[in-house]
C-alpha cells in the first residue's frame, strides 16, 4: 500500500539573501528597529515601505504578530471594553482572541459551504457592531465588494484579517485594501515566515499613527517611513498608550527577500493546490468548495467536506488516511486540537447555536501544503485521500 512520508509542518528554508541579511544585523547588533546610525535606516522601516509598496498601502507597520496587528487596529478603531466585534465563526483562535484581548466581545457570524463567512447572516447581525474583524480563512474570500456594500450601509468599520491571504486579490484588489486596516501574519506557517511577526497596513492617517504609538515607538515616529506625517502624531502622541509590541531587525532582515520572492511562492502554492484539486475531483461524498473567478487566492493550505458524514466515518478517513502518512485536520472534532479550534471551543465569548454553520464545521478537513511538497507528493497525497475516503464512504 502507498504511503507517504513527507512532513506537513516542514517549510522551506530561509532564502540564501534572508540568512546573509539576518547575519548582517547580527554582526553591527543594532537589532532595535529605532537602533540606527547616520542615515542607516532600519530594516524594519525598509520593510514597512516594501510591504506598504507590494499592497498598494499608504501606511505600513511591522509588529510582533499577526494576532498584535489585530489587537492594533482594534485598538486604533476605538474598540475596547464591553464592546461587540462582528467576526468569523470560521476562524482560528487568535481572531476572538484578539477581540477579548481589548475587553471587547465577539459576535459570531456564519460560515458557507464555500467556507467564506455567510453574508446574510452578516446582514442579519450588522446592527449588533459597528466592527467586523473579518477572517479570510485558509484564504478564502468572499464576495468582498457585495461585503462592504453591506457594510459601508450599516456605518460598520471592517479590518481584515489576512493571516492566510498575503499575496491575494479579490476582483484585483490585494486582500487588505478593502477594509479600515489589513492585519498580516509572518508566522512561520503563513506565507512569509520570520518565526512570529506581524505587518499591518492602512490608508487611513490618523488611525495609523495610533497603531504606530500603541506598538511602541518612544516619539520616535519619524523614523518611520511608510507613515503619515510627523503633524498627524501631534495630538495622538500623547493620547496612545504604548503597547509594545514592535518587529525587530532581524526579522524585518529575513523577511525582506521573502517578500521580493512572494509572486513566485503563490504561483507554486496554486500549481500544488490544483494537483490535489484535481486529483480530488468527483470522488464521491467529497464535496470541493466552489472558487468564484474573482477570487485570485493564495492555497497555502486546501480543505474539503465530508458534508453530513457521521463523526465516526469522519474519524475513520482520518485515521486511514494518517496509517498511510497524511496529516487532516477535522474542525468538526469533539476537542479543540492543535490548531483547530471552533467557535464554540472559546468559552470566555458566548455564543448562540449556529446550526447551519454546525453542519458545514462537522465537514470541514484542513490539510497544510508546505512548498517542500512536490507536485508528485500532491498527486500522491490526493491519490490516498481518494481511495480512503471512497472506501470508507463505500462501507457507510
Ligand atoms: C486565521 C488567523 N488569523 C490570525 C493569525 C495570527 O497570527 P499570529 O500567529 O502571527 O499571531 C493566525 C495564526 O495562526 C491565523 O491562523
Amino acid at each position: 500500500m502507498e504511503k507517504f512520508t513527507g512532513s506537513f509542518t516542514q517549510q522551506e528554508p530561509i532564502p540564501e539573501a534572508g540568512v546573509a541579511a539576518a547575519l548582517a544585523v547580527m554582526q553591527h547588533g543594532r537589532l532595535h528597529r529605532y537602533n540606527t546610525v547616520g542615515d542607516e535606516i532600519a530594516e524594519a522601516a525598509l520593510l514597512e515601505e516594501e510591504f506598504a509598496s507590494v499592497t498598494g498601502a499608504a501606511y505600513c507597520l511591522a509588529l510582533a504578530s499577526g494576532g498584535y496587528a489585530m489587537t492594533t487596529a482594534l485598538r486604533a478603531c476605538g474598540i475596547g471594553h464591553g464592546d461587540k466585534v462582528l467576526t468569523n465563526a470560521f476562524t482560528l483562535a487568535p481572531v476572538p482572541g484578539a477581540i477579548a484581548a481589548v475587553g471587547a466581545e465577539p459576535v459570531f457570524v456564519g460560515v458557507t459551504q464555500d467556507l467564506v463567512i455567510d453574508l446574510d447572516d452578516l446582514a442579519a447581525k450588522l446592527d449588533q457592531a459597528d466592527t467586523l474583524l473579518l477572517s479570510h480563512m485558509r484564504g478564502h474570500i468572499c464576495d468582498m465588494r457585495q461585503l462592504m456594500a453591506l457594510c459601508d450601509a450599516a456605518g460598520v468599520t471592517v479590518i481584515e484579517d489576512c493571516a492566510h491571504t498575503m499575496g491575494a486579490t479579490w476582483d484585483g484588489v490585494p486582500s487588505g485594501r478593502w477594509g479600515r486596516f489589513g492585519c498580516f501574519s509572518t508566522q512561520t506557517y503563513k506565507h512569509i515566515n520570520s518565526g512570529e511577526g506581524g505587518l499591518l497596513i492602512s490608508d487611513d492617517a490618523t488611525g495609523m499613527a495610533r497603531a504606530i504609538m500603541l506598538s511602541g515607538s518612544y516619539m520616535l515616529f519619524d523614523k518611520h517611513r511608510a507613515a503619515p506625517p510627523p503633524e498627524t502624531f501631534a495630538t495622538i502622541k500623547y493620547e496612545t498608550p504604548n503597547i509594545s509590541g514592535r518587529m525587530d531587525n532581524l526579522r524585518a532582515a529575513v523577511l525582506r527577500p521573502q517578500l521580493a520572492g512572494l509572486d513566485r511562492q503563490c504561483r507554486r502554492w496554486n500549481e500544488r493546490y490544483a494537483v490535489l484539486q484535481d486529483g480530488l475531483r468527483d470522488t464521491p461524498g467529497l464535496v470541493l468548495p466552489t472558487r468564484p473567478p474573482e477570487e485570485g487566492f493564495v492555497a497555502s493550505s486546501f480543505q474539503f467536506l465530508l458534508l453530513d458524514w457521521p463523526a465516526e466515518a469522519v474519524t475513520l478517513v482520518l485515521k486511514r488516511c494518517k496509517d498511510r502518512g497524511v496529516e487532516l485536520k477535522w474542525f468538526g472534532g469533539a476537542e479543540p486540537s492543535g490548531f483547530t479550534s471552533r467557535y464554540d471551543s472559546w468559552r470566555y465569548a458566548q455564543s448562540a447555536p449556529m446550526p447551519a454553520s454546525d453542519r458545514i464545521l462537522a465537514g470541514i478537513i484542513d490539510i497544510r501544503l508546505p512548498l517542500t511538497f512536490s507536485l508528485d507528493d500532491c498527486t500522491l497525497i490526493a491519490r490516498i485521500i481518494r481511495s480512503e475516503v471512497s472506501a470508507v464512504w463505500q462501507s457507510c
